[in-house]
């Protein structure tokens, strides 16, 4: 059942800290403070690409997966989303590894992917929270999310799931290329060792999202904005709210805004930008001030190392604790989660099951 919350979703968001927790339990020793991934029937170090590929919140997770496999492992890395790279005829490399993420593991436009790479010679890694699913079963290594049953239509637990376990294999492959020595690596696994416990703060600021959702849901239309690893954070933080509330949102990367959106931007179509003080935080700043400048009214996700220069800025902020740049977008998500759900609860709508949605989109 619902143990007591008002959805199944709010359930799911409360449970965040908890699968965070226990993906990692499966992938990282405590002691050593390293990532332990399946045995592999490839050799890490010698794969020269990357393909990613997923839909909806998982391909955003696979978005912040190439940050991390380009910044730490150094790997090149392809990615599309799945009805996309099925028909795309990409020159792919062999023995490149297929990184394809999928909650359900039935969803037929990624599973059609699968078989499409595994054509190519590439070999398949699967991120799949079902772990006895149709693309389990032709997957030639599968790393299961923890996340437990997910009931809500739209996703929220398995996604940081999903991140853990990216971030994880993004860790091991830059170890296997050379590029991640021991102490790198610790320093990276602690900071994911830590999570559980931030994340579990993230639910103190529970008032400040609600005041939040107090003016998006007054929206017709919602801007999203962030850049670097934030800007899938912004992206899921659109669908999330389209899916569930009805208002129509678009992620933009906030250094696209002056080449086109800008014009959008009045009093009746707010800003929700994501923050925290990483290294392109003055940069997102500077884009967020040129948005107040004609007339956003800004609605900002940041972290206590931030919240001082955003609060000049920003109509309403939430704070968030301040985590390591590796992992803060997973720390990250989940507010901006929270916030659509807020809205739904506000609106009224069926929170769990948004008109003309399906938990697994087992059709093309
Ligand atoms: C978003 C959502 C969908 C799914 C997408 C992929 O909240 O639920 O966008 O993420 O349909 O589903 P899976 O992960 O089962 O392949």
């Amino acid at each position: 059942g619902k143990d007591g919350y008002r959805h199944y979703m709010e359930k799911e968001l409360h449970e965040h800290p908890l699968v965070i927790g226990q993906t990692l339990q499966r992938m990282v020793d405590p002691a050593s403070r390293r990532v332990i991934l399946p045995d592999l029937p490839f050799n890490l170090a010698e794969v020269p690409r990357a393909v990613i590929t997923a839909c909806g919140s998982a391909f955003f997770a696979g978005m912040i997966g190439r940050y991390w496999l380009e910044e730490i492992a150094r790997l090149p890395v392809d990615i599309d989303v799945a009805s996309e790279m099925r028909y795309r005829n990409p020159p792919l490399t062999e023995g490149s590894v297929g990184l394809l993420i999928s909650q359900s593991g039935e969803t037929a436009d990624t599973l059609a992917a699968l078989r499409s790479l595994r054509q190519k010679a590439i070999h398949i890694v699967s991120v799949l929270n079902v772990e006895h699913s149709t693309m389990a079963r032709e997957s030639d290594v599968v790393l299961g999310t923890v996340a437990g049953p997910e009931i809500s239509v739209a996703s929220t637990k398995a996604f940081t799931a999903q991140l853990t376990v990216l971030a994880c294999f993004a860790i091991a492959t830059a170890r296997a290329r050379g590029k991640l020595d021991v102490l790198a690596e610790e320093h990276l696994v602690s900071a994911l060792l830590d999570l559980p416990s931030r994340a579990a703060e993230v639910f103190n600021q529970t008032d400040a999202i609600r005041a939040m959702a107090q003016v998006v849901v007054e929206a017709r239309d919602v801007l999203y904005l962030g850049r670097g690893s934030m800007f899938p954070v912004a992206m899921e933080g659109a669908l999330k709210l389209k899916e569930i509330s009805y208002i129509h949102a678009e992620a933009y990367a906030a250094g696209e805004m002056k080449h086109g959106p800008i014009s959008l931007i009045d009093r009746t179509v707010p800003i929700v930008a994501t923050a925290p003080s990483n290294a392109l935080f003055e940069k997102t700043l500077s884009n967020l001030q040129e948005a107040k400048a004609r007339g956003g009214r800004l609605l900002v996700f940041t972290d206590t190392k931030g919240a001082e220069r955003v609060s000049a800025i920003a109509e309403q902020m939430v704070v968030l604790p301040h985590v390591h740049d590796f992992v803060a977008p997973i720390l990250q998500t989940i507010p901006v989660q929270m916030l659509a759900y807020e809205v739904a609860v506000m609106k009224g709508t069926d929170v769990d099951q948004p008109r003309n949605l399906a938990k697994s989109v087992t059709v093309e």
